[in-house]
């Protein structure tokens, strides 16, 4: 088969399509005949060689996928998944080529509605959002939530998210372009962080209480912000890390207003870990996208072959939700 290959660490043009070895599923596999995949952050951190993949992962980068079944590997006949089943899936790698192995309880079915070009958009963003603000975070309807970068893949569907599950959405951008899209998804405040400081803004909006969840991908640079406009028992989730990786942080405003932070990453966790959260996507989430409540937001599709234009396009930002690679 064919996959894209990181030939060194480097700038987008070390991408390269080049032909590998066919995978072979292992027990409780199955293999996957790619349709498309979508561009994450993290795929362009792996390729400048900052997020190596994890023990046992496929070494080509790509975290989500959606296709066929071409193949049910050892232990997955009982599985009530068959050959020729559309499917999505998150990966802990190996998304960027045309077939992969993938463990049987990283699979969800292809939401209602929807073709495989777009399903590919959102096991990621999905399980990230789930996990993080609703599973660990306990986001409740009537409660405020602030996710920073709603423009991004994690950010456009969390605002759709948080939206459809009753929660105040308040989201940060860069540009007034963005938050216009921000706010059509569900979005009740847009605050461009370019122009105005976002914790007064958020406490503005808020009365002077705070946000109760933040989602947040910038980490050291944003810290000290995200723990002064959090609400009293406020839970500030960090999954990226784009300003840096450590901060100081203000024990004293923690006790006082009895905070959480937590800091996950979705790749590494436990098998397990993701069975449990692809489970609740599958029962919590994919009822709201065959609904319609949330969309797949696709920027733009290019074919697979063309990854190295997609990663330059995700790091100019210059996108809206993902950019999706087609075979
Ligand atoms: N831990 C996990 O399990 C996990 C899983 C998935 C994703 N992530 C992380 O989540 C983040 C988003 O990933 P993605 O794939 O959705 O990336 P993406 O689509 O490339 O989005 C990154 C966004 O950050 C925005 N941004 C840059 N500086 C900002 C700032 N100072 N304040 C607010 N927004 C800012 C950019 O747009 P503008 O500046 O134009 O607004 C852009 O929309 C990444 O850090 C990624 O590593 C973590």
């Amino acid at each position: 088969m064919h996959a894209i290959l990181i030939t060194e660490p480097g700038p987008a043009d070390v991408l390269a399509w080049t032909e590998v070895p066919d995978p072979t599923p292992a027990e409780g596999e199955v293999i996957v005949d790619v349709a498309a995949t979508a561009v994450n952050r993290a795929d362009v951190s792996q390729r400048q060689g900052n997020y190596p993949p994890p023990a046992g992962a496929p070494e080509y980068p790509g975290l989500e996928c959606s296709g066929r079944i071409l193949e049910l590997g050892p232990g997955t006949q009982d599985s009530g998944w068959s050959v020729g089943d559309p499917v999505c899936a998150l990966l802990s790698g190996g998304g960027y080529a045309e077939r992969v192995a993938v463990p049987v309880s990283q699979l969800l079915p292809v939401p209602e509605g929807l073709d495989l070009t777009a399903a590919a958009a959102l096991p990621e963003a999905a399980c990230t959002v789930w996990s993080n603000v609703f599973m660990t975070a306990g986001l409740q309807p009537g409660e405020t939530f602030l996710v920073h970068g709603g423009g991004s893949g994690i950010g456009t569907f969390a605002i759709q998210l948080a939206h459809a599950r009753g929660a105040r959405v308040l989201t940060t951008a860069g540009s007034a372009e963005k938050l216009a899209k921000c706010r059509e998804l569900g979005a009740d405040v847009g605050i461009n962080y370019r122009e105005e400081h976002f914790p007064d803004r958020v406490k503005e909006e808020t009365g002077g209480a705070g946000a109760d969840v933040i989602l947040d991908i910038m980490g050291g640079s944003y810290l000290a912000d995200n723990v002064r406009s959090l609400n009293v028992g406020g839970r500030l989730a960090i999954i990226g890390l784009m300003g840096g990786r450590s901060a100081e942080l203000d024990l004293g405003r923690m006790l006082v207003k009895r905070l959480s932070v937590q800091a996950t990453t979705l790749r590494s966790r436990p098998l397990t870990e993701k069975a449990a959260i692809v489970s609740g996507v599958a029962e919590y989430v994919w009822p709201l996208v065959a609904d319609g409540s949330i969309r797949a937001v696709v920027d733009q599709t290019l074919p697979l072959a063309r990854a190295a234009e997609a990663h330059s396009i995700m790091e100019s930002s210059a996108h809206v939700g993902k950019i999706v690679l087609t075979r």
